[in-house]
C-alpha cells in the first residue's frame, strides 16, 4: 500500500441540543452550540488513497461506485485537503456503514468525520483533535461532533478557527443508552443541507437561537451531573423547538408521521410514570429515545409494541474517530 492511504472509523452522533441553521453555509459556521453523545458500535469506515495518475476522484459507499451530489461534496472536501497539504493528486475513497440506511442515523457525521482522519492521515498531515473537529465540520457540521469522544460539544464560536467540537466527558462517565425507534426506512424529502437553509425564514428561529447558551448550560450540567430528569427535560424541549421552526418555515417542513407522535406520547407517559425515558427527533420521522440501562429492556420491549414501530437499535455512548492503524500498516 502506497504511503499516500490512511483508513479510519468514526460513529454517528445524536444531538441533545440541535444544531439547525447555519450563519456561514460555505464554513458551516451554525448558528447556534450544539451537544451530543457519540453512539457506539456503530460506524463508518473510510479508506483514502491518493494515487498519482488518477484523473479524478472516486468514492464507492457500501462497494456501490457513486456520481452526482454525494460524489461532488466529497470532491469539495478533498480539495480542501489538497490545499492545506499542498498535495494535488486525485483520491480513491472508500467508505462503509455498518447501520442501515434512513434508520434515523444521521450517516454524514460519520462519513465526513472518518473522511476528514483518513484523508488528512493518507496526504501526510498532524491534525490535533480541534482541527480535525474544524475541517470534519466544513463537509457536514454535525461531523465536527463525531471526532471528540463520548459526551461531546460544539462551540457555537465566532469564525472557522473557533467553531469546533471538545468532548466535554467521555463514554465512561454515563451508561446512557439510544433506542433508535425506526418508523421508516424512507429517504427524507427535505435533507439536513436544505433544512438549514430554510431555517432562517421561520420566525420562530430567532428565539430558539437566543435560547441556546441557556440550554446548552443546562443539558451540560445534566450531563456532567448523570441527572437524568433534568436531561429529558431540556432534551425534550429543545428537540421540539427545532421542530416548531421546522414546522413554521417558508415552506414548511414536517418529519413526523402519526407513529413519532405516538412514540412521543407513551414516551412521555412512561417517564410521568417513572421509567427514565426521553425523546429527540431529527430531521426526520424516527424517534431516539434516550434512557438508562435500569430502564432499557422494559423500554424496547414497550417501543417495539408500538403500532408502527419497525425496528429498535440500541446503542451506548462511544469513542470519536479514529484511525485504523493495524490497516495503515
Ligand atoms: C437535525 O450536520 O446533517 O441532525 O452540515 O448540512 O451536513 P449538514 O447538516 P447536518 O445537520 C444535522 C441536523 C440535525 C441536528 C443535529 O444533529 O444537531
Amino acid at each position: 500500500m502506497s504511503t499516500y492511504s490512511a483508513a479510519a472509523i468514526a460513529p454517528p452522533n445524536i444531538a441533545f441540543i440541535k444544531y439547525w441553521g447555519n450563519r456561514d453555509e460555505v464554513l458551516r459556521l451554525p448558528v447556534n452550540g450544539s451537544l451530543s453523545m457519540n453512539l457506539d458500535g456503530l460506524w463508518a469506515r473510510t479508506r483514502v488513497t491518493f494515487v498519482p495518475g488518477l484523473a479524478a476522484d472516486t468514492l464507492t459507499l457500501n462497494a456501490q461506485p457513486q456520481r452526482g451530489a454525494s460524489l461532488e461534496r466529497v470532491r469539495a472536501f478533498l480539495d480542501l485537503v489538497r490545499q492545506m497539504s499542498g498535495l494535488r493528486w486525485a483520491a480513491a475513497v472508500q467508505s462503509e456503514n455498518n447501520f442501515p440506511a434512513g434508520a434515523g442515523i444521521a450517516s454524514s457525521a460519520a462519513a465526513f468525520a472518518a473522511l476528514a482522519l483518513a484523508a488528512t492521515a493518507a496526504a501526510g498531515l498532524e491534525m490535533d483533535r480541534a482541527a480535525l473537529s474544524r475541517l470534519a465540520r466544513r463537509g457536514s457540521g454535525s461531523a465536527a461532533r463525531s471526532v471528540p469522544d463520548g459526551f461531546v460539544e460544539w462551540e457555537v464560536g465566532q469564525d472557522d478557527r473557533t467553531s469546533y467540537a471538545f468532548s466535554i466527558a467521555p463514554p465512561e462517565h454515563w451508561e446512557l443508552l439510544d433506542c433508535v425507534t425506526v418508523i421508516s426506512r424512507a429517504h427524507k424529502p427535505v435533507g439536513s443541507s436544505a433544512g438549514h437553509r430554510l431555517a432562517a425564514s421561520s420566525p420562530l428561529q430567532a428565539a430558539r437561537v437566543d435560547d441556546a447558551p441557556q440550554r446548552i448550560a443546562r443539558c451540560r450540567q445534566a450531563i456532567l451531573e448523570r441527572d437524568f430528569a433534568a436531561l429529558a427535560e431540556v432534551v425534550e424541549q429543545d428537540s421540539n423547538l427545532m421542530h416548531a421552526v421546522m414546522m413554521t418555515s417558508s415552506p414548511p417542513l414536517f418529519y413526523w408521521l402519526p407513529a413519532t407522535l405516538r412514540v412521543m406520547e407513551a414516551v412521555r407517559r412512561w417517564r410521568r410514570e417513572g421509567l427514565p425515558v426521553c425523546y429527540t427527533i431529527d430531521a426526520g420521522p424516527n424517534v431516539h429515545v434516550l434512557c438508562l440501562p435500569e430502564a432499557q429492556e422494559e423500554a424496547q420491549r414497550r417501543l417495539a409494541a408500538l403500532e408502527g414501530v419497525q425496528q429498535v437499535i440500541v446503542a451506548r455512548p462511544g469513542h470519536g474517530a479514529r484511525l485504523l492503524e493495524e490497516e495503515n500498516a
